[in-house]
């Protein structure tokens, strides 16, 4: 059943008592800022446009939200390229918009936990640009990675690394001193684009920089930090060359890489964890490491460490019975080990949204996207379906969910769009050859009448003036049926979907409620019990057996005695 559009989800006091420990059970919603809300009608979101909007994610049920950053960025890479940590970029506001968004934030009990971009800044960081200034060996140049070239003339990269992006991870610099010879011209190494370099992880002055940043949003009263690249700022001595295995896709799932997973990081959160903790004990760091196995991944949550890591072993696993069991248990178990929370999460703004990457049987590997030339043509019913199916699942697990934007409405991936509108590095480092994410990043339908959906102000007008002009990226003119005015208190709906799903995780407390597992006749149908509820999810298409009792959720229709294949249903006895 729909609830009311007003009613809004009880908040524990327990939540926002220090101590709570309140990251082990959070549901946290990412927020996309270029993406969500435009308040100035520039096409791109921005902090007042995500605080007039805070009140929307209360009546959806989330305790916390995840802003990706929003810092001073000359944007090569969405804002993932710094070249001020401590200040707001003005494409986005203030430091007082932020400090606005923080207090509604708060006042509404919502925690706030931003992005820390620590692997690399932006070429434009006043740091970069000062080594560029400076003779090789130089201290400014020490807190990169610059190195000589190889051959006669210098002018061979350092190794055979490849960006994450496409392309070689180095570049090499026109020396400002035009009296050297070619071959002093050094290269400096981007795991990402070219304008990223990246930072030195053992020079003293990079470790410094972070503290002081960590302190600067802490003071203002941040809740924590989504660390980016957690797997990558050490990088193994002597940076060796490395050939990786093209079958595994660019950037995850290259655990021998040496500039993955070295244990050198470990130190840098130890002492991160140290600052935090001097603010209390609810401040949290939740790593963005893409390390498998799920055991060596719990090495970033020991308990001086970070507090939470992303499951993405769980985001890429497919709609399957076994392989979604496997990898519960697998995670119940690594971070279990470790005294952390396990984490799940279905999408983010690098992936293929999962109501569209759930119908492709296997979809492409991540980074590559989706677009006119894939040659791929995921059923938008089937993946919304099965979206809905695996939310239900993910929701009923122990421990801490994340959101993505936009899911909450169903919305699918935007493979058709033109080429001149994509903006993702990954599009242009590899010559269009990978479309990236840019389908993953349309700005958000708010309401259905206005020119772009409610995503800002922004009217057409002007000769030549499109609705197009009022986003970023262009808005699917089938959108409206996803616009969250068209949504709100429609029973069935999706929103009202994620609403009914978040209320009864809370009620029934099922993200701090033991898992066990039932028998199941068919291993494409997964049974547990969590407390009071019983959770169903068929994976497959043969109709399950709907357990006895009353259904508090179902992610589509269920019949009096079937659970429908593609379905998750939860029912209380
Ligand atoms: C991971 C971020 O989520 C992604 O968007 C970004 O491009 C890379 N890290 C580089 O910062
Ligand atoms: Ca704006």
């Amino acid at each position: 059943m729909a609830r009311p559009a007003t009613r809004t989800p009880p908040t524990p006091a327990a939540r926002d008592a220090a101590g709570s420990e309140w990251w082990r059970t959070a549901v946290i919603y990412q927020i996309y800022p270029r993406s969500f809300a435009d308040s100035n009608g520039d096409g791109i979101g921005d902090l007042p446009g995500i605080t007039a909007r805070l009140d929307a994610l209360v009546e959806l049920g989330v305790d916390a939200v995840w802003l990706s950053p929003f810092f001073t960025s000359p944007q090569k890479d969405a804002g993932y390229d710094v070249a001020d940590y401590t200040d707001v970029d003005p494409l986005f506001g203030t430091l007082a918009d932020f400090d606005a968004l923080l207090a509604r934030a708060h006042a509404l009990s919502l925690k706030v936990i931003i992005d820390l971009v620590p692997n690399h800044s932006s070429s434009a960081h006043p740091w970069f640009q000062a080594a560029l200034a400076s003779a090789p060996g130089s201290p400014e140049r020490a807190r990169y990675l610059f190195r000589d070239g190889l051959g006669a003339d210098g002018d061979v990269p350092p190794n055979n690394w490849q960006s994450v992006f496409g392309g070689p991870a180095w570049t090499r610099v026109n020396e400002a001193d035009g009296t050297q010879a070619p071959r002093k011209a050094q290269w400096y190494l981007h795991l990402f684009d070219t304008s990223q370099p990246d930072f030195d992880w053992t020079n003293d002055e990079v470790k410094e920089l972070f503290r002081g940043v960590l302190r600067f949003w802490l003071d203002r009263g941040v809740d924590g930090f989504r660390v980016d690249v957690a797997h990558g700022l050490a990088k193994k001595e002597g940076l060796p060359d490395w050939t990786p295995d093209p079958s595994l896709g660019m950037s995850d799932h290259q655990e021998a890489a040496p500039y993955w997973a070295q244990p050198g990081v470990h130190p840098i959160y130890r002492d991160w964890h140290e600052v935090l903790a001097e603010y209390g004990p609810d401040r949290i760091l939740t790593g963005e490491a893409w390390v498998e196995p799920l055991s060596k991944l719990a090495d970033w949550v020991r308990p001086d460490e970070m507090q939470q890591t992303f499951n993405f072993t769980f985001l890429e696993t497919p709609w399957d019975g076994p392989r979604l069991k496997k990898v519960v248990d697998d995670s119940l178990a690594a971070f279990g080990g470790v005294g952390a929370p396990s984490t799940w999460v279905l999408s983010n703004h690098d992936v293929i949204r999962h109501a569209t990457r759930l119908a492709l049987t296997p979809p492409p590997p991540q980074g590559e996207g989706l677009g006119p030339n894939t040659k791929l043509y995921p059923d938008d019913v089937v993946g919304l379906r099965r979206a809905r199916a695996a939310t239900a699942f993910m929701l009923a697990l122990p421990g801490s969910a994340y959101l993505y934007q936009g899911e909450e409405l169903g919305l699918p991936e935007v493979i058709d769009l033109p080429d001149s509108a994509r903006q993702d590095p990954t599009f242009f480092r590899t010559s269009g050859a990978n479309y990236g994410r840019d389908g993953a990043r349309v700005p958000l339908p708010w309401d259905v009448a206005s020119p772009s959906f409610g995503f800002g102000p922004a009217g057409v007008s002007g000769p030549g003036a499109s609705r197009d002009d009022a986003s970023w990226l262009p808005q699917p003119a089938t959108w409206p049926s996803y616009a969250r005015d068209a949504q709100l208190g429609i029973p069935g709906s999706t929103l009202e979907f994620y609403r009914e799903a978040l209320a009864a995780r809370r009620t029934h407390h099922l993200a701090s409620n033991e898992l066990v597992w039932l028998p199941s006749p068919d291993p494409a149908v997964l049974v547990f019990r969590s407390g009071a509820v019983t959770v169903i999810a068929n994976t497959g298409a043969t109709p399950a057996a709907l357990p006895d009792g009353r259904v508090v959720l179902a992610s589509g229709p269920v019949g009096t005695d079937r659970v429908p294949g593609d379905t998750t249903a939860w029912i209380v006895t």
